[in-house]
């Protein structure tokens, strides 16, 4: 089966994002025919690296790339800096320097641990992105962002670090559970909302084949997704502007997740932040009901949740005003104003947030 490509333009920094099934047993190829290192560390936690980790080994193997396997445990918790400093003494345990690279094999967590440890390890040294989750594949593998957590919020600290290239195999999503699908499926609908209103259709029509992850229909929306994502970053790598866009649902719905004690995943607080920043958007006048409510109709179609639970009204203002988009006190949203158009404002009254957060 031909590859489909995507293309993320950034002068110098630009990288191509390979789409295609059986992809991981080809990326010591890709490696060895784009000369990018001449050996890596595989960087994966221990439910992937089982899954996968031989796989990915053997392929650069094949081609006489040598490469290493290291794991941290699986999870949210590990994205810390004391994971980034147990990774870098390893990586510097077993001789890695400055000419070497690393390999991201995994999902959300791994990509931006990798991608953070790869820009300042030796002062940066090359990645590249193997997302295993679909969350990872249509969002955050592509783009640049990396980091990891401390104790005051989620992501502080990091970097803006591009990988050399995203090598995106469809056959891992078959390994994925159920939950963490429909968690990409939720960052996969933001794009629909914020970018593309055909796109938007599109999922209306295909939810069942999509739902099966029915080969052609599944390559034709991460490329979808990853071609919107690539044209944003393109226009602003470092969000200053339209990037921001990006971050629709994620106002309220990392609120939503801190206040859950992180027991709602990622993706679905984001499904449940789209549908409150859709209420919002309708209460300040700038969306229409219908699409409120269109909006919301296609999050409850594939099977994402749409209400805030019940948690203390101050414990989320608390979130709220923790989130790092919130600047000197101000909180933005991103709200839609019709399907396939949103607006980033600060321009909120806080009786509509406050019965947004209550009712929706
Ligand atoms: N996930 C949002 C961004 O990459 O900007």
């Amino acid at each position: 089966m031909t590859e489909t490509l995507v293309t993320v333009g950034l002068g110098e920094r630009s990288y191509l994002i390979r789409i295609s099934p059986g992809l991981l047993s080809r990326i010591g190829a890709d490696l060895r025919e784009r000369k990018i290192c001449n050996r890596f560390a595989i960087i994966s936690d221990e439910r992937v690296a089982v899954l996968y980790g031989e796989r990915l080994l053997q392929s650069l193997a094949d081609v006489s790339i040598s490469a290493e396997l290291i794991t941290f445990p699986a999870g949210e918790a590990a994205k810390n800096m004391q994971t980034i400093a147990d990774l870098s003494s390893e990586l510097a345990r077993r001789g890695f320097d400055r000419r070497d690279g690393l390999i991201a094999l995994g999902g959300g967590v791994t990509g931006d641990i990798t991608g953070f440890l790869a820009s300042i390890y030796m002062r940066g040294i090359p990645f590249v992105q193997v997302p295993t989750s679909l969350l990872a594949q249509v969002d955050s593998s592509v783009g640049g962002k990396t980091g990891v957590d401390i104790p005051e919020g989620k992501n502080l600290v990091g970097t803006f670090y591009q990988p050399k290239a995203v090598y995106i195999d469809i056959d891992v999503l078959q390994t994925l559970p159920v939950e963490e699908l429909q968690g990409g499926l939720a960052e996969v609908i933001k794009y629909g909302v914020i970018y593309d209103a055909d796109f938007f259709s599109w999922l209306k029509d295909n939810r069942d084949p999509v739902l099966d992850l029915h080969l052609e229909t599944i390559i034709s929306l991460i490329a979808r997704c990853c071609e919107i994502k690539a044209e944003v970053v393109e226009q602003d790598e470092r969000e200053g502007g339209i990037r921001r866009i990006l971050n629709f649902g994620h106002t309220i719905g990392h609120a939503v997740e801190a206040a859950s004690d992180f027991s709602i995943i990622h993706g679905k607080a984001v499904a449940i932040g789209m549908c409150a920043a859709a209420e919002l958007a309708v209460k300040t006048g700038c969306l229409s009901r219908e699409d409120a409510d269109a909006i919301r109709s296609l999050i409850e179609q594939y099977n994402l949740p749409v209400t805030i639970p019940e948690y203390d009204l101050d414990v989320l203002k608390k979130y709220l005003l923790a989130d790092k988009k919130t600047v000197a006190g101000q909180v933005f949203y991103v709200l839609p104003e019709a399907i396939g158009r949103v607006k980033v404002t600060d321009q909120v009254r806080v009786e509509d947030v406050d019965a947004v957060l209550r009712n929706c």
